[in-house]
């Protein structure tokens, strides 16, 4: 585990990869104005493998493109690192997006006229970033894509592609790596070698992932759960299993019925 090895080594503590602080998003104006994120307060762990949850609407998508960058805040902190977000222009912006941040959405994205290995490295290319090949190898080898790098996303099946999408999100050694509903669009057998090889990018790679997903069996591969309600943090649950998360998320739904 990466968090015993750098206590171990004394080299850095556990600390904080991203985290908001009174996070506020509001979209529109008027009649059309909508609190998207109401002042949410959460810290995503270095080297960790935190799910969020919450029902349709509640914010999820907003919180991960707030925190990656990809939509302005309107109030309070968004930070990667030490990086206040707000404070950046695009050109910061973009640059941070770059170097510090993967995201991984429900549809894959692949350019089908690139093969598997081309697509991991693209956006290195397009940086104009040499790839660590040491690194590149180690993803290459945890993906479990091996003789099918040469493949076009059309001769992969869904959970091929999405393991390359996550591949291309890890490629640059980010500092997170936000996935909304990665497994949104896969079968189960699909949807759990993705999130095998999420997991493992934590547990083996060091990685720190941030994934929105509905599936309590997909959340339980998380190390933490926070859930989201009407823009807001609810609740939140360590070590999950699909059991104590469907308890959960359960007494929400009573809670909704009697408030
Ligand atoms: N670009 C947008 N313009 C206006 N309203 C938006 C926009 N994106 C999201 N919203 C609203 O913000 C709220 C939260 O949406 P979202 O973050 O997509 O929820 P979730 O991902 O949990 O389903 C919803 O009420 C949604 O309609
Ligand atoms: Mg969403």
């Amino acid at each position: 585990m990466p968090q015993h090895a750098t206590a171990a080594t004394g080299l850095r503590a556990p600390s904080v990869a991203a985290r908001a602080t009174g996070l506020t998003k509001v979209y529109g104006e008027g009649e059309t104005r909508v609190i998207a994120l109401d002042t949410v307060t959460v810290e995503f762990g270095r080297g960790r493998f935190t799910a969020i949850m919450g029902p349709s609407g509640s914010g999820k998508s907003t919180l991960m493109h707030c925190m990656a960058g990809l939509d302005a805040i309107s109030g309070g902190s968004a930070r990667i690192g030490d990086t206040e977000l707000s404070g950046l222009k695009d050109r910061q912006l973009t640059r941070l997006r770059r170097e510090k941040i993967g995201f991984v959405f429900q549809s894959f994205n692949l350019l089908p006229t690139l093969d598997a290995l081309e697509n991991i490295t693209l956006p290195l290319d397009i940086a104009g970033r040499k790839p660590d090949q040491e690194w590149l190898e180690l993803i290459v080898g945890t993906v479990g894509l091996a003789g099918r790098l040469r493949h076009r996303p059309s001769q992969l099946s869904g959970g091929q592609q999405q393991r390359v999408a996550v591949a291309r999100a890890l490629a640059g050694r980010p500092e997170i790596v936000f996935a909304d509903e990665p497994t949104g669009n896969l079968d189960s057998r699909s949807g759990a070698e993705v999130l095998g090889f999420l997991r493992d990018s934590v547990r083996e790679l060091g990685q720190t992932v941030v994934m929105v997903t509905h599936d309590p069996v997909a959340a339980s591969y998380a190390d933490r759960v926070v859930f989201l309600a009407d823009g807001r943090v609810t609740d939140e649950l360590s070590d999950p299993t699909p059991e104590t998360v469907l308890d959960r998320m359960r007494l929400f739904d009573a809670q909704g019925r009697t408030s």
